[in-house]
């Protein structure tokens, strides 16, 4: 929520969801304006207030998470008349544990003795660190951050430090009910949590750790890497745009709020996610706007801008990673589907589950070599081939965009497209292929002037190239 009015998402959330009653379930079904007089008991406590009005949307907000998901099992009972606010907060504690011992693994115990070792990075709304368990497996810690732009605006507009924490820690809670609610490999996992006292703000929740997405640095790094990552994306918004939850648009979407866990993107910051779609009449209503683009929607015959929440999420793929990551140095096989890739997404005029297929079938042609057809035959026989032995040391080169900084190291789908690398490499008069393979299961490859210093390896075979080989023969 770092770009938007605290108050407007809380209001956004609930102005289009209702909820109706499927047995004992709730099951999201009508977007429509009339929540408040559809569930009398979530409007039960009226304040005059503005902040506890703020806190008490925050709490519907939360509770409407567990109904969405149409597992009565945590979620508000219809019996229930929630009276007072600790009977909210502790309706919200009961939802959150009833499912965390089902699904965490940590908890307040864990938390109580865990080792500080490290700071991870702080945002508007949390500080995160690292910590170590008492076996030594590391996990981030988020926690509010007392320093940061939400606590200051909120004292700023209500002087009440208690009520800040807790309202700022509402946002901490919405990230553990939707983890524990939206499971997929490119959303971080959550490991547990514990809330020590809603009134001090003091809630603490363990993730996986991963490292900051550093654009500059992906931006050097392998064309193979650098997909993986827009991959990995498009794959977690195929998955959001049809979560339990149902369509889920990131309102905050910036490279800044994934990291990297193994080279693999994780969203983690999920407290700017939004189930909401607008209500419209004509296609009018349902906008889009962009820096430098404004897209529309057609308005659904239900009168909901269906689709918004996902096509807004791909525009956002496209401008902050898409364009920076995926065209550069691509494989120029692969280049016409990924600039028909980048036009269609780009004009908005693909779905995310067709963007998704695009994207698997660009792996699929590369992790097959498929993309490979037009490499000339010939070129492994200008080779010699030497197994059980690598070099080591001598003859590095330098070439871009390398796996070492300091030495030429690429991947390859066969030992043909090695041998058209090297090649193709000025400098290049051997290669060395290793056991080593990147995520898609292509080999790494060590190209070298020179082939001095073998030594025995089994898994290796160094090839030399003829013409060379010959030459230091004859002198
Ligand atoms: N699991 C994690 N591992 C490592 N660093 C993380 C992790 N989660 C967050 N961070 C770092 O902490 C920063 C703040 O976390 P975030 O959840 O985005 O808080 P905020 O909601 O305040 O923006 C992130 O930008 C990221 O650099
Ligand atoms: C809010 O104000 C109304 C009228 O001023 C009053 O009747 C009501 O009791 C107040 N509610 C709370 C929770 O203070
Ligand atoms: C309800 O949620 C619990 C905990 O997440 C899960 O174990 C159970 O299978 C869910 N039931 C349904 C019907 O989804
Ligand atoms: C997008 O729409 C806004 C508001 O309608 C308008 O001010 C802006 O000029 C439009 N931008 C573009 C690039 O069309
Ligand atoms: C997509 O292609 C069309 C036609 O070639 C071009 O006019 C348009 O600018 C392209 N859009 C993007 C976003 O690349
Ligand atoms: C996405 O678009 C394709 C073709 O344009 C369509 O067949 C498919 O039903 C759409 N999927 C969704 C989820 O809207
Ligand atoms: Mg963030």
């Amino acid at each position: 929520m770092s770009s938007l009015p605290i108050c407007a998402i809380a209001l956004f959330a609930l102005l289009f969801i209702t909820l109706t009653f499927l047995k004992d379930n709730w099951n999201l079904h009508v977007h429509g304006r009339d929540l408040a007089n559809e569930i009398p008991h979530l409007n039960s406590v009226s304040y005059n207030n503005s902040l506890d009005k703020e806190l008490q949307e925050r709490r519907k907000e939360l509770l409407i998470y567990y109904a969405v998901s149409g597992n009565k099992s945590g979620a508000l009972s219809k019996k229930n008349v929630l009276s007072s606010r600790n009977e909210w907060v502790a309706q919200i504690k009961e939802s959150i544990m009833y499912v965390a011992t089902i699904t965490d693994e940590i908890g307040c115990d864990q938390l109580r003795y865990i080792k500080i070792v490290d700071f991870l990075g702080a945002g508007y709304t949390k500080a995160v660190v690292k910590g170590v368990l008492p076996k030594g497996f590391p996990v981030a810690l988020k926690s509010v951050n007392e320093k940061g732009t939400d606590i200051r605006r909120c004292l700023e507009d209500f002087k009440d430090l208690e009520g800040c924490r807790e309202l700022v820690s509402y946002k901490l809670i919405k990230e553990i009910v939707l983890l524990q609610r939206l499971r997929h490999p490119n959303l971080i996992k959550l490991q547990g949590h514990c809330l020590w006292s809603l009134r001090a703000g003091a809630v603490t929740a363990a993730f996986e750790q991963g490292s900051p997405l550093q654009m500059i640095e992906l931006l050097q790094s392998p064309w193979e890497e650098r997909f993986r990552v827009c991959l990995g994306l498009v794959r977690l918004l195929h998955y959001l745009s049809q979560s339990p939850l149902g369509s889920v648009a990131l309102l905050d979407f910036q490279p800044r709020q994934f990291v990297l866990v193994a080279g693999e993107l994780k969203l983690t910051d999920l407290d700017d996610a939004s189930i909401e779609e607008p209500m419209c009449q004509t296609r009018a209503d349902c906008l889009l706007h962009f820096p430098i683009r404004n897209f529309s929607i057609p308005c659904s015959p239900e009168g909901v801008c269906q689709g918004l929440n996902e096509k807004r999420n791909l525009y956002n793929a496209y401008r902050y990673f898409f364009m920076y990551l995926l065209p550069h140095q691509a494989p120029p096989t692969l280049r016409p589907l990924i600039d028909q890739i980048m036009n269609l997404t780009g004009e908005l005029k693909n779905n995310v589950s067709k963007t998704r297929k695009a994207f698997e079938e660009i792996l699929h042609l590369y992790k097959s070599g498929l993309y490979l057809q037009n490499l000339p035959p010939s070129s492994v026989e200008d080779y010699t081939a030497l197994r059980g032995v690598r070099a080591s040391g001598g003859g590095v080169y330098r070439c871009w965009p390398s796996y070492s900084q300091k030495a030429c190291v690429l991947s390859v789908f066969s030992v043909r497209e090695a041998a058209f690398i090297c090649t193709s490499h000025p400098h290049c008069s051997s290669f060395t292929l290793g056991a080593q393979v990147t995520w898609t299961g292509r080999r790494l490859v060590y190209f070298r002037t020179g082939f001095s210093d073998l030594v025995p390896d089994v898994d290796s075979i160094v090839y030399i190239k003829k013409a060379q080989s010959l030459r230091t023969e004859a002198d």
